[in-house]
């Protein structure tokens, strides 16, 4: 028998303060954390069904889009991305997945495993394509489905996505787009871009944890789920037919059912996680209110003030900048700069969680995050003050002194610039 000392002998989660400053996780709005205290209440209870189609109304607003279909996936930013190709694509279809990084190698390794005939275009880490690119390879591959990433956090790129739409309703291919990274910080109208199909994430831009995957389809994709329509056995209703297409093989992200739990008829399916749903929803109003402009230009201020501070300092940054994302720069460790000690001595020492890198990049850069609650000028100071300072122990030889100075020039000269405008 268990002793009382041997069941409880941990203290109550206490974690130390953080400013998380890598490329996602980072810390959650304030108020994001107390929607997410609120009691739980029944899935059914009409107050949660309201709150569910309140979610449903404030990523419409999100995604800048007029689907009908826009919800949660529970789970992480992953769980949007299978639930999405594992419902678009048939064993044997073909999907074309332009490869700029690690998570173009996720969405290959996904469509492998729905069992599709993946075709691949690939691009240096550091680089991005050209919509010409990918239309040669789309008239070449002639796929079912278009499957990119927008925002690349394992090398910071942002995959222009503006003509992709476009081209792929010319072949008649649909477009899916994981936005994990990107949404928020960067521009993404759905329906303007022609955009079939979005997954993302709260933990990076839009300021939440992870846990649960918004997600947005338009009636092409609505079209292709109802041929493969499932229901349970046990909750099937009086004079149900399967549809004739092949039962999508997950249970867990069969998009129909889903659909079916999400709207009016509330067919049973999981469990919505409650509060993950109460935080998704505060993630939202938090930016609508905000203003997705508004938003986006905070992305970009705080994303270029890192970038100049960063600069200022002498260090190098990775990859072609005309094409970073707003909220991720990734920087070169110096020569002769034990980049794993530097990163100890920011978290140890001042608090502050930098990230590493994967796969060609590892070892080799740090990648810092101006993202979601952090996208903020007290943030980017601390940080830059905070690196120059371990970079200076670390006997690194650089221009110390100037990146907080080159990061307050730039804030300076964009409320100059804003106030000149103004007037
Ligand atoms: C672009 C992109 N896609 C997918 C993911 C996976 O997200 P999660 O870890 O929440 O499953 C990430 C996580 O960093 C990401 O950056």
């Amino acid at each position: 028998m268990l002793m009382r000392s041997e069941i409880s002998p941990f203290d109550q989660i206490n974690p130390p303060p953080r400013l998380l400053m890598g490329p996602g996780p980072i810390n959650a709005d304030p108020r994001v954390l107390r929607a997410m205290s609120a009691q739980l209440i029944g899935q059914f209870d009409p107050a949660f069904t309201d709150y569910m189609n309140e979610t449903m109304a404030l990523y419409r607003g999100v995604f800048e889009t007029r689907n009908r279909w826009t919800f949660l996936v529970d789970g992480t930013a992953r769980s949007g991305i299978e639930c999405m190709l594992v419902s678009m694509l048939e064993p044997g279809d073909r999907v074309l997945i332009p490869i700029f990084g690690r998570f173009g190698h996720l969405l290959v390794e996904i469509a492998e495993r729905c069992g599709a005939d993946v075709h691949t275009i690939e691009r240096p880490w550091g680089e991005v394509f050209t919509a010409d690119e990918i239309e040669a390879a789309v008239k070449r591959v002639q796929p079912k489905v278009l499957a990119c990433v927008q925002g690349d956090t394992s090398t910071t790129m942002c995959q222009p996505l503006e003509d992709i739409g476009a081209i792929c309703r010319a072949h008649d291919v649909l477009l899916y787009v994981d936005a994990t990274a990107s949404i928020i910080g960067n521009p993404l109208p759905v329906d303007a871009w022609k955009i079939d199909a979005v997954s993302a994430g709260l933990q990076k831009c839009l300021g939440g944890p992870s846990g649960t995957a918004p997600v947005t389809l338009n009636e092409r994709v609505e079209a292709l789920v109802h041929r493969r329509r499932h229901i349970e056995a046990g909750i099937r209703p009086d004079g149900y037919h399967g549809a004739q297409g092949m039962r999508i093989g997950s249970n867990y992200f069969d998009l129909g059912m889903l659909m079916d739990y999400w709207s009016e008829k509330r067919l049973n399916h999981h469990t919505e996680a409650t509060t993950m749903l109460y935080g998704a929803r505060e993630c939202a109003r938090i930016v609508l209110q905000e203003g997705l402009a508004a938003c986006a230009e905070r992305h970009r201020i705080a994303g270029e003030a890192m970038l100049h501070g960063i600069q200022a300092m002498g260090l190098k940054v990775f990859g072609d900048i005309a094409y970073k994302m707003t909220n991720v720069v990734g920087v070169y460790i110096p020569e002769g700069v034990d980049g794993e000690a530097v990163r100890k001595s920011m978290l140890l020492d001042f608090g502050i969680e930098i990230g590493t890198s994967f796969g060609p990049l590892h070892g080799k850069i740090w990648r810092i995050g101006t993202m979601g609650y952090n996208a903020r000028r007290d943030a980017v100071l601390t940080t830059l003050a905070a690196l120059e300072a371990v970079l200076k122990r670390a006997g690194a030889r650089l221009d110390m002194g100037k990146a907080v100075d080159a990061a307050l020039d730039l804030y300076e000269a964009e409320t100059a610039a804003r106030s000149g405008a103004s007037v």
